[in-house]
């Protein structure tokens, strides 16, 4: 089996969709940013706050040349800007998450979590400019994107069951 790399915005929903995968596959599941905080041995919020982004993206490039590598049979979730990696394609087939901005902040402050959700994302502790950001990253997701999954207003296990559905047909 070829893997699955969820690709999309900040709290789209990557993680959830995934664990719905994995219950209804054989898919093993990682994720980025858990590869990451282990890696270094703290949270991805305070690898922003000390070291900066560009530091982030670098270890980023090292999980996904390690990912490319050495990872088979696997449901691969990904941080919201991970799909910059030149890489990307030969990981896997590229599933993207798909929600209007308003969808995803409504989706974030309904979930009894929220706070911490926001506080964990430093790329969403300006909502004009986490705005911009998906406007900008939106086209970029579709254009690199084999399936598309729109998970508007849908449970994670429908979403699932699309998306293994999807992956089942596109080989
Ligand atoms: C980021 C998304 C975050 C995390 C980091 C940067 C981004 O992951 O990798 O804060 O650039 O969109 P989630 O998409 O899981 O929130």
């Amino acid at each position: 089996m070829k893997n699955v790399v969820l690709i999309g915005f900040m709290g789209v929903g990557k993680g959830s969709v995934a664990r719905e995968v994995i219950k209804h596959s054989s898919y093993m599941a990682i994720d980025t940013d858990d590869l990451i905080e282990s890696m270094e041995n703290r949270k991805v919020k305070s690898i922003f706050d000390t070291e900066g982004e560009e530091y982030f993206r670098n270890l980023e490039k090292s999980v996904a040349l390690w990912l490319e590598e050495s990872v088979k049979n696997t449901l691969i979730s990904t941080g919201g800007g991970f799909y910059k990696q030149k890489n990307l394609k030969k990981i896997g087939i590229i599933v993207l998450l798909d929600s209007p901005f308003d969808a995803i902040i409504q989706r974030i402050k309904l979930h009894p979590n929220a706070a911490k959700k926001l506080k964990k994302r430093p790329l969403l502790s300006d909502l004009k400019e986490a705005k911009k950001l998906y406007d900008a990253r939106r086209p970029e997701y579709l254009k690199l994107a084999d399936i598309v999954v729109d998970v508007t207003n849908k449970s994670a296990k429908i979403c699932s069951e699309e998306l293994l559905k999807k992956v089942k047909k596109h080989g």
